[in-house]
């Protein structure tokens, strides 16, 4: 029995309020050239603010400098600070809230301009296939001093947040950035007390929680995103997955968002649908590069036919596990597709592609029980995150991809 009313009315997400249980997924938009949050990145937020969400999110703020994957990116420090604060009270005015994704890539850069490190770091050393592409080929593996200087920028950027007025903080433990590469087995390979065991591998991104609970009260929410399978043979799998989620559940996170899959290694578990492939091959100016993607792209992104909710099922697993509220997220683009994660017992949702094909999407959801966003899973937004104007939804902008 659908229950249709749940989604549209506030709700209270620890002690902060939503005027409804629909969240804005973050999705890095491309739009903080050289790392200034820009007025198109205002506009693309504000659109999805008057279309009704209850809170979106600023995508990959990183807590410093060199936990950008791209100089493109946003790092949370003073020099934006007032841009930042006036985004986001801009966007708090008509009500909705505003969180914002925390997160440091770790060893997963292509960023040339490093300021603190000479190469990336992880929790240990190996061959970087991203980093290869500008001449990273390996990441050093951290030092306990480097581990302590992690986790003080992790409590440097809760100040920070507090401070520029965002309602709650989303961190990253997943994808195959920074904290999922200490948390996945695959990636860390380390002998001290920050591997092996699963008490080890959290270790860090406990600390992190910790820092920044201690930094921003009980009351300030923190929600915790993750990837329940990294997708890769000695990864995280579907059980770790739930473990991961019990963990982070017992030490205080607030609400978590359980998504799938790696940057690194399976991203398409992430996505489903069309191969993201497609688009970077469009998007690619250089000759050799698109030879190379045509030929080798294929093979290096496994396919997942596209279905409604994919991750329904996984999910429902993390959400009988654990007794925080629990965000869905994953394919979820109509309105009956809305009905349903509530009916499922989950307490919000998170939308990614379904509100760059339509920002309205909450209003239309809301009074058209047959709403469809129309996003056809295409993935061709997920390579614009490169380009210089950032994302846009290809069916509503039928420029070609490179323009
Ligand atoms: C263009 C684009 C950029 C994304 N960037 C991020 C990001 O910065 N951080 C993140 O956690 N997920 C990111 N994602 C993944 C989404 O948050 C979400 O997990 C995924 O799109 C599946 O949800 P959906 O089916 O509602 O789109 C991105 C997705 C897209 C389409
Ligand atoms: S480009 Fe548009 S239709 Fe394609 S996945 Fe992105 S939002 Fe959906």
């Amino acid at each position: 029995m659908a229950n249709p009313v749940k989604a549209f009315e506030p709700a209270f997400l620890g002690k902060l309020e939503l005027p409804n249980r629909i969240i804005k997924a973050a999705t890095f938009e491309g739009m903080t050239p050289n790392g200034i949050p820009s007025e198109r990145l205002l506009n693309f937020h504000q659109g999805i603010v008057d279309g009704g969400i209850g809170m979106t999110t600023l995508s990959y703020c990183t807590t410093e400098a060199d936990g950008r994957i791209m100089e493109s990116m946003m790092h949370l420090h003073d020099g934006i600070e007032s841009e930042l604060t006036n985004m986001i009270s801009t966007l708090k005015q008509s009500g909705a809230r505003v969180s914002g994704q925390v997160t440091h890539c770790g060893g997963f850069t292509k960023n040339k301009n490093l300021q603190r490190l000479k190469k990336p770091m992880g929790p240990s050393k190996q061959f970087s296939p991203i980093g290869a592409s500008v001449g990273y080929f390996f990441v050093g593996e951290m030092s306990h001093e480097d581990i302590d200087y992690l986790v003080q920028t992790y409590r440097d950027a809760a100040r920070y947040m507090k401070r520029v007025g965002f309602d709650a903080a989303e961190i990253h433990f997943g994808h195959g950035y920074g904290l999922s590469q200490f948390i996945s087995p695959k990636t860390n390979k380390r002998k001290d007390e920050y591997g092996g065991s699963h008490a080890n591998r959290m270790r860090l991104p406990l600390r992190v929680l910790a820092a920044m609970r201690d930094e921003l009260g009980p009351d300030f929410p923190i929600i915790g995103k993750i990837s329940m399978d990294d997708g890769v043979k000695g990864g995280v799998d579907w059980e770790e997955g739930i473990r991961v989620a019990k963990t982070l559940d017992k030490n205080g996170i607030d609400a978590l968002v359980t998504s799938a899959g790696t940057s690194s290694y399976n991203v398409m578990l992430m996505f489903r649908g069309d191969p993201i492939v497609k688009g970077m091959i469009a998007l690619e100016t250089n000759p050799v590069m698109k030879f190379g993607l045509r030929v080798f792209g294929p093979l290096l992104f496994k396919k997942y036919d596209y279905r409604e909710l994919f991750l329904l099922e996984r999910a429902k697993a993390v959400k009988d596990a654990v007794n925080c509220p629990v965000i869905y997220i994953g394919g979820c683009s109509t309105r009956e597709s809305i009905d349903r994660v509530f009916d499922a017992g989950f307490d919000f949702v998170q939308i990614g592609r379904p509100l760059i094909k339509d920002a309205n999407f909450v209003n239309n959801a809301q009074t058209n029980k047959e709403y469809d966003s129309g996003c056809t899973h295409c993935n061709f937004c997920v390579p614009l995150i490169e380009h210089p104007e950032g994302i846009r939804c290809v069916l509503n902008d039928k420029r070609e991809a490179t323009s």
